[in-house]
């Protein structure tokens, strides 16, 4: 067993929830009165399309918006945040999460899901950069990882901003609603992200 652990020095502490803010976003636990348009958003079956739940009843949001919303300390393998993203105006527009998948390896996996009235802004980019920092900041992990559905052109298309690389394609090895699916495998390393984000300032 390796001795790596979130206490070890390399990497922070626990990490107790706080919001994170972006130039026109913000990360921040979901709460009682975004049960709406939590609702709206995850019973609409062109959002779960490529999602891996079918759409779901109130009843099933209420619940998993009560997990959600509790789910505030990383510390350990499979903690995870699945913080509410807010716009300029302090509206849900939609979720991130993040999960950490490996203490050992220091290695994180991050998602994103957005209402569809907040697509095509930007919003997930920037949320996923907001996750990205602080994975590599505050959370000292290694790798960061994103898994999703190839035919899901909007999904690849923010790994590829966000500079993760395609590591892998793995064919037919899940069947999900009903049919056999592919999976696709992106990811990037902490120097990595490093050099993109010097690039960004132009250094
Ligand atoms: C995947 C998903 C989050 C992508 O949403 P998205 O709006 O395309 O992603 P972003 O918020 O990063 O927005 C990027 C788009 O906004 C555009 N944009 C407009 N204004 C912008 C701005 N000010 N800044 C940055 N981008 C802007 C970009 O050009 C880009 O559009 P393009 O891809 O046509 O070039 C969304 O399709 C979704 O929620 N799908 C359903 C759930 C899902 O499948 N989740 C992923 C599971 S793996």
């Amino acid at each position: 067993m390796r001795a790596c652990s979130l206490q070890d020095g390399r990497v922070s502490r626990p990490w107790n929830f706080h919001p994170l803010r972006g130039e026109r976003i913000t990360l921040d636990l979901l709460r009682d009165d975004d049960l709406d348009a939590l609702h709206a958003m995850q019973s609409d079956p062109e959002v779960c399309r490529y999602l891996l739940y079918e759409p779901r009843s109130r009843e099933k949001v209420t619940e998993v918006l009560a997990r959600d919303a509790a789910a505030t300390r990383l510390a350990g393998k499979d903690d995870y945040i699945q913080p509410a993203i807010r716009d300029e105006h302090g509206a849900f527009v939609g979720t991130m999460y993040l999960t950490l998948a490996s203490v050992d390896d220091r290695t994180a996996e991050i998602g994103w899901i957005l209402a569809p009235h907040a697509q095509g802004k930007g919003y997930a980019t920037e949320a996923a950069r907001l996750l990205l920092e602080l994975s590599f900041g505050e959370l000292g992990m290694h790798r960061v990882f994103a898994e999703l559905d190839p035919r899901n052109a909007a999904s690849v298309a923010i790994c590829t901003r966000l500079g993760m690389r395609h590591e892998g394609h793995f064919v037919e090895h899940m069947w999900l609603k009903g049919e056999w699916t592919d999976t696709g495998h992106y990811a990037i390393l902490e120097r990595e992200w490093a050099a993109t984000r010097a690039d960004r300032r132009g250094e």
